[in-house]
């Protein structure tokens, strides 16, 4: 097991390359099932989940090259098996994405029931909403997901909740399926419509990705060579913004869609950040103690869970009281419990926590508690006096590829130690 070893306090400065983004990489690999050719995926993040993704794939009869650390290609020309590891995809929340591909491509897929974070209930009921109403058996029991179909058939779909993972699983299952598909509210994260870019670029006739209302026109194949590019992790690249408000640095980013950031910085601006913003790159810099902010998590183009810890940092040491409000996932405040071991002063109510800022955190012994939060105690760590431990940090690895190294390069004190 490996831990970080934190030194703080430091005031990060310098220049960060963003990687490409997990949750959309985590869809293009299935993605790749539903072509009969060779595809090209470059600017791939070298995650763990990205490794087991690739392991599941060539388990299912994918040939995967790779041509360098952040570059593969995928000859899916021979698909020989629909039943995925059990054991494997339970352990991960994307592999779900399985049942769209391999019902698309072979009417019928296996799978274990999709594991991931543990951030309170993780039902997957617009799912299989989605793929019945195409014309799919599906079926949930003793730890699995079974489904299948003689045909699928395009039809109207309205998602009772915005759903990222609904809305590229359906997307998935009905690239090849007979006639129209519409989703009607579906989610408008910035890797819904990269999934449909690339599915497009394969030959898919999908249209308004990112909108109200998505519609797809099922073709009879989706043809290979192609090279695509994974778009920039707004995640990631949020985490170092929120990285630079809380240590008072200055942070560069690289390779960066600033639009999918535009919530995040408007509202590091209104906790006293100067934020500059080039085509693809935007410069952070805070000279001063952050100010309080109220945040409430909501679907793209809202604030985003997956920043809700990274921000949670920021607003324990900052001047005044501050409130979050949670309304996509039931239990993304266990991270709270972490910090007030290191001198915050946080309630969690639930759905809210109340932030009274503190002038320093205190380095402590801390467990990663999920990816986020893992995130977020790196940086917690990097503001704090004195040494900060972080354990658990497989959930790290899941989702930022070489975060350390990334840290370190800023001026952060942190090292990766190897405990048995
Ligand atoms: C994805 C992201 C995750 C992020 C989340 C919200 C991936 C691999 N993971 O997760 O990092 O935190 O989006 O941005 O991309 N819901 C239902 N029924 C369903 C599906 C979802 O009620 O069938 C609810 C969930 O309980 C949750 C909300 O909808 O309250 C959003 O979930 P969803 O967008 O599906 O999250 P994931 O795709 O699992």
């Amino acid at each position: 097991m490996d831990k970080l070893v934190i030194h703080g306090p430091t005031k990060l400065n310098g220049e960060v390359i963003i990687s490409g983004a997990k949750n959309a990489a985590v869809a293009l690999l299935p993605a790749t099932l539903l072509v009969d050719g060779i595809c090209t995926i470059n600017n791939l993040p070298n995650i763990s989940d990205v490794k087991i993704y690739c392991d599941i794939l060539e388990q299912l009869g994918a040939k995967i090259t790779w041509v360098t650390k952040n570059e593969i290609t995928i000859d899916t020309r021979n698909i020989t098996c629909t039943e995925a590891p059990l054991e494997q995809t339970s352990k991960f929340r994307a592999s779900y994405y399985l049942i769209g591909s391999l019902l698309g491509r072979c009417k019928h897929v296996q799978v274990g029931l999709p594991g991931g974070c543990n951030l309170g209930a993780r039902p997957i009921d617009q799912h299989i909403k989605g793929f019945e109403a195409l014309g799919a058996t599906v079926d949930v029991s003793q730890g699995k997901i079974t489904a299948y179909a003689d045909e699928l058939v395009g039809t109207s779909i309205y998602m009772d909740v915005v759903s990222v993972g609904a809305t590229i699983n359906v997307m998935l299952a009905s690239v090849l399926a007979k006639g129209t598909t519409v989703i009607e509210n579906p989610a408008k994260e910035p890797h819904i419509v990269d999934v449909a870019n690339f599915l497009n670029t394969m030959g898919a006739d999908i249209r308004g990705a990112g909108t109200d209302s998505i519609k797809i026109n099922g073709v009879e194949k989706l043809h290979g060579n192609c090279t695509y590019s994974v778009v920039p992790d707004q995640i990631e690249a949020g985490t170092f913004m929120l990285a630079a408000v809380a240590t008072q640095g200055d942070i560069t980013l690289k390779n960066c869609v600033p639009e999918h950031l535009d919530c995040i910085t408007a509202k590091i601006i209104e906790m006293g950040a100067n934020v500059t913003i080039d085509r693809d790159s935007i410069r952070v810099c805070c000279n001063k103690r952050p100010e309080k902010a109220n945040i409430k998590t909501l679907p793209y183009p809202g604030f985003p869970t997956d920043l809700q810890p990274q921000i949670g940092v920021c607003l324990s040491i900052a001047n005044g009281t501050s409130i979050i409000n949670e309304s996509i996932w039931e239990s993304r405040f266990q991270y709270t419990a972490e910090l007030n071991k290191m001198g915050a002063k946080i309630i969690d109510q639930g759905k809210s926590a109340v932030f009274e800022g503190v002038d320093t955190l205190i380095g402590s012994p801390v467990y990663a508690t999920d990816l986020r939060a893992g995130a977020a105690l790196i940086i917690a760590g990097v503001t704090a006096n004195g040494e900060t431990s972080l354990y658990n940090i497989e959930h790290i690895d899941r989702g930022y590829e070489n975060i350390e190294e990334k840290f370190r390069k800023l001026g952060a004190n942190i090292t990766r130690v190897h405990e048995d």
